[in-house]
């Protein structure tokens, strides 16, 4: 049996914004945005990185080591919270920019939790037909959707995404167990309105914009909670231990949730991937760019089991255990 992973991508924008940057914008410091988050640097999407675009890029290097064409593939999937159009989805556009002509395409809203969503339902596909060849996508552009004089939010995020692209799970093979969990509860902790509501009067007054606003501390407190809870609800089902997984890729949010969660979870850190230090929270894009870059380091073959997990507004969360 082939790898359940043909290929992998990622693009950053060219744009890099440091920590000393944000001194400029708002008041804060590199010494506690480093602190606090572990964050140094963040890229920063320019004039023709729209989030299809950034999309894109990451797609044709996953086809390129895939040795696909992308006529070739059967279904585009893409996790964003972030795309320049609401309709149509952002993989619309993708599909059409790489000429994906047999393809079937739509976006997955869950926040952080997209790409590991849109990885799940893949999976599922595949279970229909293991023939398919799935590009499964996370792509974004927060710098768009972020308030810049909000210090609480913009020291976080950053732009970037991620593709993958998979075929032929089944027989122990692919995703081996998944644990996927929402909370709507909860949504006021961490959200971003539409540009507007309701429009009564049909006006366009109020077309403002919308931008992320987050309680820190609670989303905090609840991604480690939610996503110690899934991994260890994945290692459960599968019967593993830590010594069977080759590489945990969590999603990349920021430095102290994550020690919080390899010491809640007796991880020791060397198995976990870290590169929010150069990218920020990539929100969907993070998983699937620090996938890549793993690949592409030579730290995942063929066989390999690899753990993900990710949590995000919603709230959303999961965790998974893939065969690569
Ligand atoms: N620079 C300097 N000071 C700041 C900044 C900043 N950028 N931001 C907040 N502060 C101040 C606050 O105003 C507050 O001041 P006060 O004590 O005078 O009121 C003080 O620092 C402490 O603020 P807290 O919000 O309590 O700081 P905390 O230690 O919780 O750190 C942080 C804030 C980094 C946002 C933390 O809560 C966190 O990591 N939360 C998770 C958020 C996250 O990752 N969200 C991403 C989306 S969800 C996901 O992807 C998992």
């Amino acid at each position: 049996m082939g790898s359940f992973v043909l290929g992998t991508g990622s693009y950053l924008p060219k744009r890099i914004l440091t920590n000393s940057e944000l001194e400029e914008l708002v008041e804060t410091s590199d010494e506690w945005i480093t602190t606090r988050t572990g964050i140094k640097t963040r890229h920063i999407a320019g004039a023709g990185e729209e989030t299809s675009m950034l999309a894109v890029r990451a797609a044709n290097k996953a086809l390129q080591m895939a040795g696909l064409g992308a006529g070739e593939l059967d279904l585009i999937l893409v996790g964003t919270i972030s795309s320049e159009v609401s309709m149509p989805s952002c993989a619309c556009l993708v599909q059409k920019e790489l000429g994906a002509v047999n393809a079937f395409a739509y976006d997955l809203n869950a926040a952080c939790c997209g790409f590991l969503y849109g990885l799940d339902m893949a999976d599922a596909y595949l279970h229909r037909n293991p023939a398919m060849k799935i590009m499964v996508i996370g792509a974004e552009t927060l710098s768009s959707r972020t308030n810049w004089q909000d210090r609480n939010t913009c020291i976080l995020f950053g732009d970037g995404a991620g593709a993958c692209i998979v075929s032929g799970a089944g027989q122990g093979h692919g995703m081996l167990a998944s644990k996927t969990g929402s909370d709507g509860n909860l949504h006021k902790l961490l959200y971003m309105d539409s540009a507007r509501g309701m429009n009564p009067d049909l006006s366009n007054a109020g077309n403002l914009g919308s931008y992320i606003k987050m309680t820190g501390r609670d989303v905090f407190k609840h991604a480690v909670r939610a996503m110690a809870g899934a991994v260890t609800d994945v290692m459960a089902q599968t019967g593993l231990g830590m010594e069977n997984i080759k590489l945990f890729v969590p999603h990349q949010a920021n430095l102290r949730i994550l020690n919080s969660l390899l010491d809640r979870l007796n991880i020791p850190v060397e198995k976990a991937y870290i590169n929010m230090t150069r990218y920020g929270n990539t929100s969907a894009a993070s998983i699937p760019i620090a996938l890549d870059e793993a690949n592409r380091d030579g730290l995942i073959a063929k066989d390999d089991l690899v753990l993900l997990c990710a949590f995000g507004g919603g709230f959303t969360w999961g965790a998974a255990i893939i065969r690569w």
